[in-house]
């Protein structure tokens, strides 16, 4: 089959490709759409990656190995971590970009003390303990409140993970650099997408994406916490349509 474009998804930390399965189900005719695991997690074979740039790597290689010249490339939250950090590496390889609940800024004091004790944790307790821990921050009040289900799905892709990818993940995060010098040289189209009850990366950082990258559009998803593409999946997959038809 021939395809109009392709699309290429990166999931968030610590989840896996399967959290895309809304936005696979309701991509545009001719558009194919690829969410490769990160290396270590979901079905990935690979050993745990501990950088960004290590991680982007990993995706180049993928996209070489499937014949792919050119994607629109994008990522939610640590997905988008990989985006930037793949955009510095290869940018001739981007056709467009989307950026959803993430941020160009890299990891400040508090926050690199908050990886240190999340490392500490999983090699301790486990995954079972980190999923604990994120999921009052991963999904919204709207969605705490009123889809339990989705709660049960997110713990299960996070108690799947292997403690060794989530400690290697954390580290990477921990030691990204800031990307915000990056945004002003994105000249290609970019869709910048958050939830409006977002508490890991707030509203605040999409429209500071928004404002720096300068072919970009901003939806905020009204509902929907960090995790928007799971908790608000019909305006998230509309808002990827609405796009990727800009594109053609
Ligand atoms: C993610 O959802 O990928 C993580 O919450 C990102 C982060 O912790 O910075």
């Amino acid at each position: 089959m021939v395809f109009d474009g392709h699309v290429v998804l990166l999931h968030a930390f610590p989840l896996n490709a399967t959290m895309w399965r809304p936005q696979v189900e309701g991509v545009p005719a001719g558009w194919r759409v690829i969410t490769p695991d990160l290396p270590g997690f979901g079905n990935s074979s690979d050993p745990p990656v501990n950088t960004m740039t290590g991680m982007a790597e990993h995706v180049l290689r993928a996209l070489d190995s499937m014949g792919l010249e050119r994607a629109v490339i994008g990522g939610l939250s640590m997905g988008g971590y990989v985006t930037l950090a793949l955009y510095r590496l290869a940018p001739e390889r981007f056709e467009a970009m989307i950026l959803a609940d993430t941020r160009a800024t890299a990891d400040n004091d508090t926050q690199k003390e908050g990886r240190r004790k999340m490392i500490a944790t999983v090699r301790a307790k486990g995954a079972t303990a980190v999923a604990d821990e994120m999921l009052p921050k991963l999904l919204g009040a709207t969605s705490q409140k009123e889809h339990p289900d989705l709660a049960t799905t997110v713990r299960g892709m996070i108690e799947s993970t292997a403690p060794d990818a989530i400690a290697a993940a954390a580290e990477a995060m921990m030691n990204r650099p800031d990307s915000t010098s990056l945004l002003a040289s994105i000249e290609i189209p970019a869709l910048i997408v958050c939830g409006e009850e977002d508490v890991l990366t707030p509203p605040a950082d999409a429209r500071a994406l928004h404002q720096q990258i300068r072919a970009s559009r901003l939806e905020l998803l009204p509902g929907a916490g960090h995790l928007s593409n799971l908790e608000a999946p019909a305006r998230f997959s509309g808002a990827l349509r609405d796009f990727l038809i800009t594109l053609r």
